[in-house]
């Protein structure tokens, strides 16, 4: 087992994989799914969070209590990576949000990056990379490039479905990177889809699949 590589092991994502996977289910609940996953995935990705001791007084008593530590940035690649924000602030309301543009070019399912909202100076101190899918994992690496280039020390990546030539592809060229998946799936088709996958994430989500 590669302790830099978690695929969550709960009975609700198992659950909620089903309706993610389903060719039926409408735009409407894959978008929601991907919230519920998203949820699920915030939590393990922050367990290791540093908190600081801060005082408040309660109705009853000033006490001791925790907070959070440093700044954490959430990076969505586009389009598909953006149906995972709205969860992920719901659980952490102050982090940062800067987008990523990049889409897999067809013939040779190479990124190409479009939009980059980073700014060059002051790194936040954890960056979450927010991509649905790690296919061949191209796309994780070009934004890893990114966020080492404004330098951010700790970036973890929090992908719903991977696959195992994708992760190991990431893991070759950033050894240390931590990844959190839903699920690891088979493998990838000759078009480089994940089997069995769940199809194309941003066109479910956004309900633009050309039929
Ligand atoms: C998808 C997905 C990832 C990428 C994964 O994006 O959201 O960003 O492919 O593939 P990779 O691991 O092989 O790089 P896509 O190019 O379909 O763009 P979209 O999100 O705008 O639909
Ligand atoms: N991008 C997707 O949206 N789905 C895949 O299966 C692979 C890349």
């Amino acid at each position: 087992m590669d302790a830099r590589v978690e695929q969550l092991n709960h009975p609700l994502v198992r659950h909620h994989l089903k309706a993610l996977r389903d060719a039926g289910s409408p735009p409407a609940v894959f978008r929601e799914q991907v919230r519920r996953l998203s949820v699920l995935l915030a939590v393990e990705a922050s367990r290791d969070l540093p908190l600081v001791d801060q005082e408040v007084a309660t109705p009853m008593e000033p006490t001791t209590v925790q907070q959070l530590r440093g700044r954490l940035a959430l990076i969505p690649i586009l389009r598909a990576g953006l149906g995972m924000v709205p969860a992920m602030l719901d659980m952490l309301p102050e982090a940062e949000v800067w987008h990523l543009g990049m889409y897999r070019d067809e013939s040779t399912s190479l990124p190409v990056e479009y939009y980059c909202k980073l700014p060059e100076h002051d790194p936040a101190d954890v960056a979450w990379i927010l991509d649905p899918m790690l296919a061949t994992g191209g796309s994780i690496c070009m934004a890893m490039d990114i966020l080492k280039r404004w330098g951010v020390r700790d970036i973890r990546i929090l992908s719903l479905l991977g696959t195992p030539e994708g992760i190991a592809q990431v893991h070759r060229q950033h050894p240390e990177v931590r990844i959190w998946v839903a699920s690891i799936d088979r493998k990838l088709n000759a078009a480089n889809y994940i089997l069995p996958g769940l199809g194309d994430a941003g066109d479910r989500q956004f309900n633009t699949l050309i039929r």
